[in-house]
């Protein structure tokens, strides 16, 4: 399967996907049991996953959408901008933080500081995927669906350079 000028096989199937958000969504329901969290979606990569996570949660919550961005093409650039931040209303809630990926964790590590300032009463980061090879700490991720290796993948959100995010399985490149 071709995207752009690079071959891609699949790697994540629809089933297992599902399978996936499934467990995510149980623990979470365990955890915020009578709570009212807030979950903060990061755009784009997440719209996908978000919707299907918050489906499956049993819990009053609500949803507010934050973007910010540091990939181009297949790389990071290391500088992450915000294009949708925080704002005052994540003041004193529960915050679950939702991603798609997290991959060096630099975009995180920068979300993580600025939300702080707004002075949220917790915080807890969800990531469908995690790559621990890339991986340069700072945080914890607290409800990880999945670790992959560090091949760049695509598809149910992910994109390459703006393409693939409607693929309904998710697809690695191939070497
Ligand atoms: P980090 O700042 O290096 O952790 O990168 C996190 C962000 O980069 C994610 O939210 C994704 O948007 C994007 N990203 C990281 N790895 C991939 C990949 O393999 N495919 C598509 N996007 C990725
Ligand atoms: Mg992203």
């Amino acid at each position: 399967m071709k995207v752009k000028d690079k071959e891609f096989e699949v790697y994540i199937t629809e089933a297992e996907l599902a399978e996936v958000v499934e467990q995510l969504a149980a623990r979470i329901n365990v955890d915020y049991a009578g709570k009212h969290p807030l979950i903060c979606p990061v755009l784009t990569g997440s719209f996908i996953f978000s919707a299907d996570l918050v489906r499956k949660l049993a819990m009053k919550c609500e949803v507010e959408f934050v973007k910010y961005t540091s990939y181009e093409g297949m790389h990071s650039t290391g500088k992450v901008q915000a294009q949708l931040p925080f704002t005052t209303k994540v003041k004193g809630r529960d915050i679950i933080i939702v991603e798609d990926i997290v991959d060096s964790g630099i975009s995180m590590n920068y979300m993580l500081h600025e939300l702080a300032k707004f002075e949220p009463a917790s915080v807890k980061v969800c990531s469908l995927l995690l790559k621990p090879g890339c991986f340069k700490g700072g945080f914890k991720v607290d409800y990880v669906g999945k670790e992959i290796g560090n091949d760049f993948i695509v598809g149910y959100g992910l994109d390459y350079d703006g393409e693939g995010r409607m693929l309904k399985e998710i697809y690695r490149i191939k070497s």
